[in-house]
């Protein structure tokens, strides 16, 4: 047969391992709908941020950018009774449609959404005594990825993951005369992870169902 493509094994391993169910599919519906970005992770990233998230054995995670709720519902999945997911979004609109795909899957009990810029909203978060996360998803928008982490370093336990999302932009993190925001962010992101002495961490390349990109890991040491 001829060589299969990433996307095709993408929903190989989606059909078998990450079914979509009711709520994950009207959560996607639902952004389409409302005629909001495409971008939410997929399926198979949603189900390897429940495996981190359990591997974390998470009862408090902490996630920048919600959108329509897509990875915040995975991720909330993994939480035992009595665990909380905080996510920050901007567009109050797109929380309200978090909010109903949250309510949908039944998890409104464990999901706050805090509407906001995630750079105001995050001092108030330290301000409360919020945290520490056992787990920090950063997937807002890319220039300030730098502020976010140095934000998640100080709601982190020794322990703490901390993921963020698309820092290889289909490669273009290679090309150093990139004027793409996105990208320059992700450059700038990625140098100061190598140089930050308080983590450790690596970078996987995600391919399959949406463009070429990468997912940093990175464990706040002790
Ligand atoms: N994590 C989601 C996708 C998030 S897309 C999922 O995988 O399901 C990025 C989100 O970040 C968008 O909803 C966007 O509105 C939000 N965002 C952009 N800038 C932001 C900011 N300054 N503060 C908080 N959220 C922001
Ligand atoms: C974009 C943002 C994302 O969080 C993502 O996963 C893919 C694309 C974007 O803004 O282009
Ligand atoms: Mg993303």
């Amino acid at each position: 047969m001829t060589q299969p493509s990433f996307a095709q094994i993408d929903h190989y391993i989606a059909n078998l391992l990450a079914p979509a169910d009711p709520a994950l599919t009207a959560t996607e519906q639902s952004i389409i709908a409302a005629g909001m970005p495409v971008i939410s992770v997929t399926a198979n990233q949603g189900k390897f941020l429940h495996l981190l998230a359990l591997l974390c054995r998470a009862t408090r995670i902490l996630e920048i950018g919600t959108l329509g709720g897509y990875s915040a519902i995975w991720m909330a999945r993994a939480l035992p009774e009595g665990g909380k997911l905080t996510t920050i979004e901007l567009e109050p609109e797109y929380a309200e449609v978090a909010r109903k795909n949250i309510a949908m899957a039944g998890l409104s009990d464990k999901v706050d959404i805090l509407v906001g810029k995630a750079l105001e909203v995050l001092p108030q978060l330290e301000a409360e005594g919020a945290g520490p996360f056992d787990m920090i998803f950063i997937d807002a928008d890319k220039p300030p990825y730098v502020e976010y982490f140095q934000h998640a370093l100080r709601l982190s336990h020794p322990g703490t993951l901390i993921v963020a999302d698309n820092v290889i932009r289909e490669g273009q993190v290679l090309d150093t005369g990139s004027t793409d925001e996105k990208v320059t962010g992700a450059q700038r992101f990625n140098n100061m992870l190598a140089a930050e002495d308080r983590v450790t961490a690596t970078i996987l390349q995600t391919v399959g169902a949406k463009e070429w990109d990468g997912m940093a890991l990175a464990v706040v040491k002790s």
